[in-house]
């Protein structure tokens, strides 16, 4: 297995190309199976996630075709085209390996009137239940079977007939999974609550480029007029706010200044409001964001929450970037009860930071060194990267496999801001 080599004290500088967001992408991929008409992605990132979700999309029969693939490239063109469909079952062998493979019960139910998935296993970061999926779908009408660890799905006869459903709390799978069902319904349909991260407004936007008709896009109240049928289209991923937000923390960690090109700061302004409250400079124009760390971190206080709150998926990062920060900063992790598993290699790497719960109390500024980490999940793998960053000497990044899920080409793209990090195999 590969790892990687991280010899802190560099300071980054220079501008880092930002990727198609995974997160996006995730959604925008099954929405192929929502017409038999070509759909081409632009800007698809190059991540182990993405593979793993086409070799899903090959199950059902969609077949797949790939441009521009030069290496040397970041992102590619993928044109998906769902003329027939062979299957609708999604076995537990690839959805076990990626929990997104969820999404593809809402349109493969719109599309093809029943669909059957392997249920998620449990995750790093929490249970993570499917139970919100489950019933906005069976609330558009829907009939839910469980058995053998498997979901069914049934559809009446004549299609969905839609209906309305009010989120108890926000979901945004689950509403990605609604809005895929609703678009091919019968009648018109309601979501209350919906989630509103940019990643659904993504959905919406290609969704309605399909031609389907939606009200409310970026709010958390949707409504979705059902339309019989839903054409091809091209459209581009939208750039991936967490990941520039990870490389906006990286370049805060070691004092240094770097472009973000692409990243778009009107998607990410909770975790730039933390920068700057950090004591980072942050600058944006229409095509990228400029973060630039000269003064000493400052502590703060920050709570993850549904958008337009700060992201989990930032958590683990800017813990990092708090460890370097002059006093005490509590961290609340509101979205995932278990999503703290990077802090004891934190800890080994010199950070003093303390949880109670869903609470981290985090102690600054620290000397950092280099240590052996490993972590077992996505965001805290780029925790360490970043904590290595800061480091007196080497840390070594094992278990690579979760940062090849979403970050395209990390240490190429460090690398080009000047880090000194190298990917070794073992
Ligand atoms: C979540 C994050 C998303 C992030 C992704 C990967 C939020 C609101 N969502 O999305 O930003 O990119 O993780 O880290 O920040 N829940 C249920 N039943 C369900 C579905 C969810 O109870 O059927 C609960 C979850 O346990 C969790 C909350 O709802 O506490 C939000 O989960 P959800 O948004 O669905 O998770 P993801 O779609 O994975």
């Amino acid at each position: 297995m590969d790892k990687l080599i991280v010899r802190g004290g560099n300071k980054l500088a220079g501008t880092i190309p930002i990727s198609g967001a995974k997160n996006a992408a995730l959604t925008l991929i099954p929405c192929a199976l929502l017409t038999e008409e070509p759909l081409t992605l632009r800007n698809l990132p190059r991540l182990a996630d993405i593979d793993g979700f086409q070799h899903l999309m090959g199950q059902f029969g969609v077949s797949i075709s790939i441009q521009g693939n030069r290496p040397e490239d970041f992102g590619r063109v993928v044109t998906y085209e769902a003329s027939r469909l062979t299957s609708s079952v999604a076995p537990y062998d690839l959805v076990r390996k990626m929990r997104a493979s969820i999404l593809v019960l809402g349109p493969m139910l719109a599309r093809a009137g029943e669909a059957t998935v392997s249920m998620p296993g449990g995750c790093a970061i929490g249970n993570r239940p499917i139970d919100l999926h489950l019933k906005a779908l069976e609330a558009f009408g829907a009939e839910i079977e469980l058995a053998q660890g498997y979901v069914k799905a049934i559809a009446p006869d004549g299609g969905l007939p839609g209906g309305e459903f009010d989120f108890p709390v926000v979901s945004v799978g689950a509403t990605e999974n609604a809005l895929m069902a609703a678009v091919l319904a019968n009648g018109t349909s309601r979501l209350f609550n919906a989630a509103r991260e940019p990643e659904i407004v993504d959905l919406c936007n290609l969704l309605t480029a399909m031609g389907a008709e939606i009200e409310g896009i970026g709010s958390s109240d949707l409504t979705i007029h059902g339309v019989k049928r839903l054409n091809g289209a091209t459209y581009k991923v939208m750039p991936d706010r967490i990941e520039a937000g990870s490389y906006a923390c990286a370049a805060a960690i070691t004092g240094g200044e770097v472009r973000l090109e692409g990243a778009r700061a009107d998607e990410m302004g909770a975790t730039l409001h933390a920068l700057e409250v950090m004591g980072v400079t942050v600058e944006s124009d229409a095509k990228s964001v400029t973060v630039r760390a000269d003064r000493p971190l400052k502590a703060t206080d920050l709570t993850t929450a549904p958008y337009p709150g700060l992201a989990t998926d930032m958590q683990a990062q800017l813990m990092s970037l708090l460890c370097k920060a002059e006093g005490t900063s509590v961290l609340k992790e509101t979205i995932f009860e278990n999503r703290f598993m990077h802090v004891p290699e934190l800890s080994r790497m010199g950070c003093d930071i303390a949880t109670e719960g869903r609470t981290a109390i985090v102690k600054g500024p620290q000397d950092l060194t280099g240590a052996e980490v490993m972590a077992t999940d996505l965001r805290a793998s780029m925790s360490l990267v970043i904590a290595g960053l800061a480091a007196e000497g080497e840390t070594t990044v094992r278990r690579l496999y979760h940062l090849d899920r979403g970050y395209e080409r990390l240490e190429e793209k460090l690398q080009l801001v000047g880090a000194d990090i190298e990917r070794l195999g073992d």
